[in-house]
């Protein structure tokens, strides 16, 4: 049985104060919630005071990214030992909004090569590993442009990214880590997926999974992730293969707790 998770993406939100006062307010909402695990994912110079704001709760913090170097000469960049440092239990690893799409044309070029940080599969991989060797659970992201969904390979391109992503993992870490299924089209923009469509995917995801990994592919959990609510969350719970959303705009207010109580409920 997978308990479902439910892990809210800041992105580049929030001061301290206001991110203190939403998660003091999830906080006491979500006292005594099982069913379903919460987890926050602020920016990095918000972890420590959310960190401290969490502390005997049952919310789970996460980073939005990492380097997989422990420490040196890498201006900018954020460690996992850093990560474990300030008690992060979780880091989202290859959000599209990271990842270079270089093997796609998109309308506007500039844009987005100037809008991406080139996270490309190789770089997700390497992170992924890092994550647990600093005891780091990762959510590994991935999904199609609407360009690729157009051309009909959606699930060429996720399998590829599984099958890249996951390289050289044991079926132990798999099996403990998340992978979050984000069709990139529907990140932000309130369009949510067809949760049945989104099952699809998310059951091509773990055959994929099962082929590298065996059984791993039946512990591992596998979020859905673009444009969730509290709206349609119940609707995104009720399909069998989804073990959770990676929210976003809605994870920035005190709803989101009502996004936990529905995948608990379920
Ligand atoms: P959204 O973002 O919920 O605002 O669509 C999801 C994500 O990017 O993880």
């Amino acid at each position: 049985m997978r308990t479902p998770l439910i892990a809210g993406n800041w992105k580049m939100n929030m001061t301290i104060a206001d991110g203190v006062a939403l998660v003091d307010g999830l906080k006491s909402q979500l006292a005594g919630v099982d069913g379903a695990e919460a987890a926050v994912c602020p920016p990095f110079v918000l972890l420590k005071p959310i960190a401290d704001a969490l502390a005997g709760g049952n919310i789970k913090l996460g980073a939005q990214d990492m380097f997989w170097e422990a420490k040196g000469a890498f201006t900018g960049q954020i460690s996992g030992a850093m990560l474990q440092d300030v008690c992060c239990s979780y880091v989202i690893i290859g959000h599209s909004e990271r990842r270079g799409r270089f093997g796609v044309v998109p309308e506007s070029w500039e844009d987005e090569l100037l809008l991406t940080f080139g996270d490309n599969d190789v770089v997700v991989n390497r992170k992924v590993l890092a994550a647990f060797t600093y005891g780091l659970t990762p959510i590994m992201c991935c999904g199609e442009t609407i360009d690729e969904r157009e051309r009909g390979v959606t699930d060429d391109v996720v399998s590829s990214q599984i099958r890249l992503g996951l390289r050289n993992l044991t079926p132990a870490q798999v099996a403990s880590m998340v992978i979050a299924y984000e069709p990139v089209w529907a990140i932000g923009t309130g369009k949510v997926c067809d949760p049945a469509e989104g099952n699809r995917v998310i059951g091509t995801i773990r055959n994929e999974v099962r082929t590298m990994f065996g059984d791993a592919a039946e512990a591992i959990r596998i979020q859905y992730g673009g444009s969730a609510t509290p709206e349609n969350i119940a609707d995104i719970m009720a399909q069998p293969e989804i073990d959770g959303a990676l929210v976003g705009g809605a994870a920035l207010k005190p709803s989101f707790a009502d996004m936990v109580k529905a995948a608990a409920a379920r």
